[in-house]
């Protein structure tokens, strides 16, 4: 008879522990992803930089070593490896030249090319290798909210709602905003000599918090003080200054807890990460299993207000730096061997990674909603992100007020609605220059007085200056000029 070393006794049992302590099995992924480094809004034209090139291809590698590559224990349950399967992957971007660019760079990254691996072979036994080593091409496809939201100075100039549009326009005469514009004054006056050949002195003010920190920002990185010796001026604490305001000025008309609809675009891509995790439990994870979506911060910051994460770390009033990405995972512990688990046994986990000011490259799992648990049961997930997500047209609509053909056709049918993700966001059918100023008579009727007469001069000036910035949305003037 053998005799069985004690040894080979413990390696198997450690095999069977191994087996029952296995690592969460990541069934399906959502990512909302900044674009990388780019030159200044306010200049127009705006584009991404070889630098933001980098970051954002970076990131891409990053994701591919996490969800992607077969010996990451995060790789997304059934993910082709190496060779793209498009039927896996929904990749959508606003059409916005930063973010479009952004979008592409990051999948060079995730699905890298293939070398020899891509080769197909033809009936005539030859065989072909893609251009580029093995390049893999991947579409991304357009969203329509949030288009030019690059070259938009302003949030709510690309939602297209109009009640969001007078809820931003609101903290524009509330007392929080009128006390930081006079308090800020001289502070905004004295950058003069580093801004005066972009703002005239009566815009240099609190009221363009974020563009002005943005032109800095953008010069801090690109611009030498041998070109720019004004620059010489500008010293990390002066910096760290002009950024908490944008960020104060940011996320105030990004979200404000008494008025949700302010929130709106964080309040769609609540809904869309609703319906793009659900495809995949749906699919039982034969759809796509990974959606990523690029965007501007500005939706960011509305969802993390709308999701209570502000909670979880005051940080997330913060503007999310360059390159940075929300991601929410489907998780499960059951064995998949069993087939694709039940909807009663997928988790939800949340992470947020902030780009370039990371110290990490890795993910930080946060609590949603205000909860203590990092995990969530997948309709605990639902229930609460269904308090505030926009599933339907329908629901924009009523909450957009808006009367554009589209929202009326919905009002008057109640016809089955897709997400409103569609160019109906830009009021319904209206085109967005005629939804842009009807935005900025709604907004005249609201703001009222001296005050709106100063913003619409203040607008048609703003209007001239930029008049040679070619291709400019009419939204981007109308808008600015709503801003007091
Ligand atoms: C996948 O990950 C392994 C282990 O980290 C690494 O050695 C390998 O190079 C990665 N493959 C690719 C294609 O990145
Ligand atoms: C096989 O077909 C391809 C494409 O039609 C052609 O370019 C190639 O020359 C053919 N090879 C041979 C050996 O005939
Ligand atoms: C891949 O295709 C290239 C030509 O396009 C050829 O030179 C190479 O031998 C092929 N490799 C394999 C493994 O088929
Ligand atoms: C919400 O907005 C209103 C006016 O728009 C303002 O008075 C109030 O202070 C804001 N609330 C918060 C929490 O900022
Ligand atoms: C901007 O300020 C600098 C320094 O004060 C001055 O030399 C320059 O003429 C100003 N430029 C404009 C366009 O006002
Ligand atoms: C930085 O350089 C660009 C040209 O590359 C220029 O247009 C811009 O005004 C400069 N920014 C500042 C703040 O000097
Ligand atoms: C930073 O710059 C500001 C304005 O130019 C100046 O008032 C301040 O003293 C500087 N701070 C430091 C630490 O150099
Ligand atoms: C792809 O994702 C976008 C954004 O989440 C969504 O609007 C769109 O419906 C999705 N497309 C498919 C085919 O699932
Ligand atoms: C998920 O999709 C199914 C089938 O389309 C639908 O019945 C269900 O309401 C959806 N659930 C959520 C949370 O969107
Ligand atoms: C905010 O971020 C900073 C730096 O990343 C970190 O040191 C700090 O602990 C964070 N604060 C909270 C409340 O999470
Ligand atoms: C991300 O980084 C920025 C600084 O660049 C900071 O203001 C913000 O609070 C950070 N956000 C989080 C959630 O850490
Ligand atoms: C899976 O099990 C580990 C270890 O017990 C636990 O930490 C984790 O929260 C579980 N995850 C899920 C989705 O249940």
């Amino acid at each position: 008879m053998q005799v069985i070393s004690p040894h080979a006794i413990l390696l198997a049992l450690t095999a069977i522990y191994m087996q029952f302590a296995t690592a969460e099995t990541v069934l399906g992924v959502y990512i909302y992803h900044r674009h990388g480094d780019r030159t200044p809004k306010i200049l127009g034209s705006t584009a991404l930089t070889a630098l933001g090139y980098d970051e954002i291809f970076a990131r891409g590698s990053y994701y591919h070593g996490r969800y992607i590559n077969s010996s990451s224990s995060s790789q997304i349950h059934g993910i082709s490896p190496s060779l793209v399967r498009l039927s896996q992957l929904n990749v959508s971007a606003p059409t916005d030249n930063v973010i479009q660019n952004s979008a592409a760079g990051w999948l060079q990254g995730l699905y890298p090319p293939a070398g020899q691996t891509a080769n197909q072979t033809l009936s005539n036994g030859t065989s072909v290798q893609p251009p580029l080593n093995g390049f893999q091409l991947i579409p991304v496809s357009t969203l329509s909210s949030g288009s030019d939201s690059e070259s938009s100075s302003w949030l709510q100039g690309v939602t297209g709602c109009q009640n969001a549009a007078i809820s931003s326009n609101n903290y524009f005469s509330s007392p929080p905003y009128q006390s930081l514009l006079s308090s800020t004054k001289s502070l905004y006056q004295s950058l003069s000599p580093m801004i005066n050949a972009t703002f005239s002195l009566s815009d240099m003010s609190f009221k363009n918090a974020y563009t002005i920190w943005d032109l800095l920002n953008v010069a801090s990185i690109h611009n030498s003080t041998q070109e720019y010796p004004a620059l010489q001026g500008l010293n990390t604490s002066l910096m760290n200054q002009l950024f908490e305001l944008a960020n104060i000025h940011e996320y105030n008309l990004a979200y404000n807890s008494s008025d949700p609809v302010r929130g709106i675009a964080g309040a769609v891509l609540a809904g869309q990460v609703l319906q793009g995790l659900n495809n995949t439990i749906t699919s039982r994870g034969s759809g796509n299993t990974l959606t990523v979506q690029f965007g501007s911060y500005a939706t960011a910051l509305s969802y993390f207000g709308l999701s209570d994460l502000t909670a979880a770390s005051s940080n997330f009033t913060g503007i999310p730096d360059y390159a940075s990405s929300m991601v929410w995972e489907l998780v499960t512990n059951s064995s998949i061997s069993d087939g694709f688990p039940s909807p009663s046994d997928i988790y939800v986990r949340f992470y947020f990674n902030n780009g370039t000011s990371a110290a990490s490259a890795d993910l930080t799992n946060y609590p949603l909603f205000n909860q203590s648990s990092l995990l969530l049961s997948w309709s605990d997930f639902v229930s609460s992100s269904q308090k505030f997500a926009v599933t339907s047209q329908d629901q924009w609509c009523q909450q957009c007020g808006n009367a554009g053909s589209s929202c009326a056709a919905i009002s008057s049918s109640s016809s089955a609605a897709t997400p409103s993700t569609s160019s109906d966001s830009s009021s319904g059918g209206i085109s967005k220059a005629v939804a842009g100023v009807i935005g900025a008579m709604v907004t005249l009727g609201v703001v009222l007085g001296l005050e709106a007469l100063v913003m619409l001069i203040g607008g048609i000036r703003l209007t001239i200056k930029r008049a040679n910035v070619p291709s400019t949305p009419v939204t981007e003037k109308t808008v600015a000029g709503e801003r007091p």
